[in-house]
Parts: structure tokens; sequence; C-alpha cells
């Protein structure tokens, strides 16, 4: 077994955390002959000193203060797995600027506050890895900063949370309503009690920020994405997708395009021939097209104590190689270009629509002319049932730009005959 030791404070030990202490006791040998040294978790930051933890942590030092871990200087390296966002923050300014290098898994913070964090670090002479922040286990970020640097990459299109994967994949094979397998999901621990920043594309939006970021070499911001959750998607749409050939997904989708980059989190209509339909329950997968590369896809658990575990520990591993190399701090993101942003209302899209009209002839016409009035060609028509003296239409576009088909809606809304438009979604 090596001699060398590189020690780390953890912030954090909670479910990630928790996975990490494992990882590093369980293939703390291995780990050892890969590095060259003893990862050391010295000491670990906690809330309540009292509570029960994990066995492989005895002999370490559980402290109350973050200063015992940043101020310690045998600690080389800090892993913040605490969550949230201004504590952590300020945590990990603390860190870096006392010369530590920083693992994170935390994308709430990163999507809000990374540009700051990496100048920091780059000030200090170190660096943040943070390949547990988007699809857990998955490995994406190195991937797109190492295997693919060569490509322009243009397109990242992915399942990115595991919450609304779950959500969709019960109402699509048990029948179940929105708020039953919502529930559901919460009573089996994939979804939390708060579950907004999942259901409304919060959180997919905040991993698609720093996928894009790299993948495009830009500072994405926040509000660069367009954001809509699946609390609107109900059973029925998934029926009618089903018929169409289609599964319902919550898709985060950023595009490299002429006019400047396209961003969106939204639920998707995904034809069933397409790899991204088939991943289902709380499994993530990502889909990467690289103008060299071609398509490439990304499967894999997207959270969880030993898969997100997995991927802090082989940060970990990076970071102590590095030391022990006197590779100075790894690769810095430096050179992010301010790219323009497309809008939504230019992006084209296929838009499935269904909406109720009057049960009378012509109706199907008006529909026509006024969607042909915006240039807007349908693919695929069906008229299903009638509910509550009502038919129900259900319609597919072509390719079309938002802005046109969203003026066709406003115009169907003031027709007559129509007397509701009960859904919009968008279609790969
Ligand atoms: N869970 C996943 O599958 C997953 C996947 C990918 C990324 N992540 C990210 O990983 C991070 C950690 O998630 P988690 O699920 O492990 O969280 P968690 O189970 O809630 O654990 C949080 C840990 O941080 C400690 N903590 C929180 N606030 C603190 C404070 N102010 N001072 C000291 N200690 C504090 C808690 O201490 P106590 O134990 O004393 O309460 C607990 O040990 C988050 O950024 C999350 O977004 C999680």
């Amino acid at each position: 077994m090596a001699d060398k030791m590189v020690n780390i404070g953890l912030l954090g030990c909670g479910t990630v955390g928790s996975g990490v202490v494992k990882i590093l006791k369980k293939n703390q040998e291995d780990i050892a002959g890969k590095v060259d040294s003893i990862i050391n978790v010295k000491k670990v930051l906690v809330r309540n000193l009292e509570k029960e933890r994990p066995a492989e942590l005895e002999g370490t030092e559980l402290v109350a203060a973050v200063e015992d871990i940043t101020s310690d200087p045998d600690i080389q390296v800090v892993v913040e797995l605490m969550g949230g966002v201004e504590q952590s923050r300020e945590y990990i300014k603390k860190a870096l600027k006392n010369g530590k290098f920083v693992v994170t898994a935390n994308k709430d913070l990163l999507a809000q506050h990374g540009g700051e964090l990496f100048e920091i670090a780059r000030e200090n002479g170190v660096n943040i890895y943070y390949e547990a922040s988007v699809a857990g286990g998955i490995p994406i970020i190195r991937p797109l900063k190492h295997c693919l640097a060569a490509n322009k990459i243009l397109r990242i299109m992915g399942i990115i949370n595991g919450t609304t994967n779950y959500i969709l994949t019960q109402m699509t094979f048990l029948g179940q309503s929105y708020q039953d397998a919502l529930k559901e999901a919460q009573e089996k621990g994939f979804a939390e009690q708060d579950p907004s920043s999942d259901v409304l594309g919060k959180d997919a939006a905040y991993k698609l920020a720093i996928l894009a970021s790299i993948a495009f070499n830009s500072s994405v911001k926040m509000d660069s994405i367009s954001i809509e959750g699946i609390n609107g998607v109900t059973l029925r749409d998934i029926r009618y997708a089903e018929e169409l050939g289609y599964k319902v997904k919550l898709l985060a989708v950023a595009e490299q395009q002429e006019e400047g980059m396209a961003l969106r989190v939204h639920p998707t209509l995904v034809p069933n021939g397409h790899p991204l339909a088939a991943v289902s329950y709380e499994f993530n997968a990502i889909f990467v097209e690289g103008d060299a590369v071609g398509e490439l896809m990304f499967y894999g658990r997207g959270a969880g104590e030993m898969p997100t575990g997995s991927a802090v520990v082989a940060d970990i591993i990076e970071v102590a190689r590095n030391i022990n190399h006197q590779v100075d701090n790894g690769i810095q993101e430096v050179g992010y270009s301010e790219k323009p942003v497309k809008p939504l209302s230019q992006i084209e899209s296929k838009f499935y629509t269904r909406l109720k009209a009057l049960d009378q002839a012509g109706v199907l016409a008006s529909l026509a002319n006024t969607f042909g009035d915006e240039k807007v060609s349908l693919d695929m028509v069906i008229q299903k049932r009638r509910v509550e003296g009502m038919a129900e239409i259900v319609l597919v576009t072509h390719d079309i730009k938002e802005e046109n088909f969203f003026r066709a809606i406003d115009k169907l809304k003031a027709i007559p005959s129509i007397s509701e438009v009960s859904q919009i979604i968008r279609v790969v």
C-alpha cells in the first residue's frame, strides 16, 4: 500500500457524503494503487454531531465549525456535499482562498455562482471539480471537457432529472395520474417533500446551464434558459402520445445554432425509436452530438448514495493524482466567451396540440386555414372521441417557429367553434 497520504475534509455527510466515505473505505487499496497515495477523510463538518454516521467514519473527527477544515494545513481537498447555496458558497470561497482544491456535487450553486467561484480558484492557483453535479454517476462533465474537446458540440439533449422521469414512467406504465405518481415518488424517496425544483424543471435547467457552459465554452446564465415543468402533463396526453408513437419525457435541450445558443427545458414527445424514449424510471441519459464524433449517448443512474459517490470519489482521485504529480491545478474554466442566446420565439419545433371544438362541419377546415395563414403545416390530425358533447382534436405540426405557432394558437382561440386549447407539448 502507498505510504503517501492526501487528506480531505468533507462538508456534509448525508446521502452523498455517506456514499463517498463508504467507497473510499471499500476500495481503499485499489484507489491507493491508482493514486499512489492513501486518501484519508481527516474531518467531516455536520450540523448535528450526535446523529448516527456510517461505520466507515470511525476514527474521523466530526466538526461543527467550517474553519476546522478550511484552516487545517494538512487538508488539501475540501469536498462540499451540504447542498444549498449561500452557506456552501461562503464555505467554498474560504476553502479556495486558503489554497484548497474543491470537489462539489452542488449544481444549484455552480449554475448560479460558478463564474465567481472559478475566478477565485484561478486567483488562488487551485481548481473546482464537479462531475457529480450533473447526472449523478454518469460521466458527462469530463467527457465533454476532455474526450470531446476536438468537437464543435452541436447539440445536447438529456433526461437529467430522475424524479420527473420516474413520475412520467409511472404514468405511462401504470396509468397513474400526475398527482398519484408524484405521491408515490415521494413515498419511495425519488421526490422531495417540496418537489417544485424538480417538477417545475428548475433542477434540470441548473444542470443544463452547467453542461451548455462546458459544451459551448460560454458562461450560460439561468435566465437564458426557457423552462417548463411536467406539472401540466396529463395521463390523457401520455395516452395520445402512445397512439401517435411517442413517449413523453422532460428534456433539457441545448443547441448551438447560427443565430446563437438555443436553451430550453420542457416536456417533449420523443419518438419511440429514439434512444431517449427507452430511458425509464429514475434513470438519466444524455445524448450529445459533435461535428466530428457524431451522436453519442451516456446512460445510467443520475442520483443516489453510491452512484453520486462514485462521481465525487473520481474527482477526489483526479485531484489527488494532480497533487502527487505536481500538475498545477488541472484544467481551468478559462476563455469562456459570451455567445448570443437565440430567443425561444425563434426556435423551430413540432407541436402536439390537443383542443376541444364543437362537433360540427367546417371546424377542421377553419383549423387548417388558421394554421395555414401562419405557415403552420400539419403532420397528423386525429379526432378521437367526444368529450361533454365536444369533439377532441389532437394534431401534430411539422417544424415551425414558435412565434408563428403561438400566433396561430391565439387566432384559434378566437374562433367561436374552438372552445378550448387544452394542451401544447413540443415534439422532437
Ligand atoms: N442525493 C443525490 O442523489 C444527489 C445527486 C447529485 C447531486 N447531489 C447534490 O449533492 C449535495 C448533497 O446532497 P445530499 O442528498 O447528500 O444531501 P443531504 O442528505 O441532505 O446531506 C446534507 C449534509 O450536509 C450537512 N449540512 C447541511 N447544511 C449544513 C450546514 N449549514 N453546516 C454543516 N453541515 C451541513 C448535513 O448535516 P447533518 O447530517 O448533521 O444534518 C448533512 O450531513 C447537494 O448539493 C445535492 O444537490 C445529490
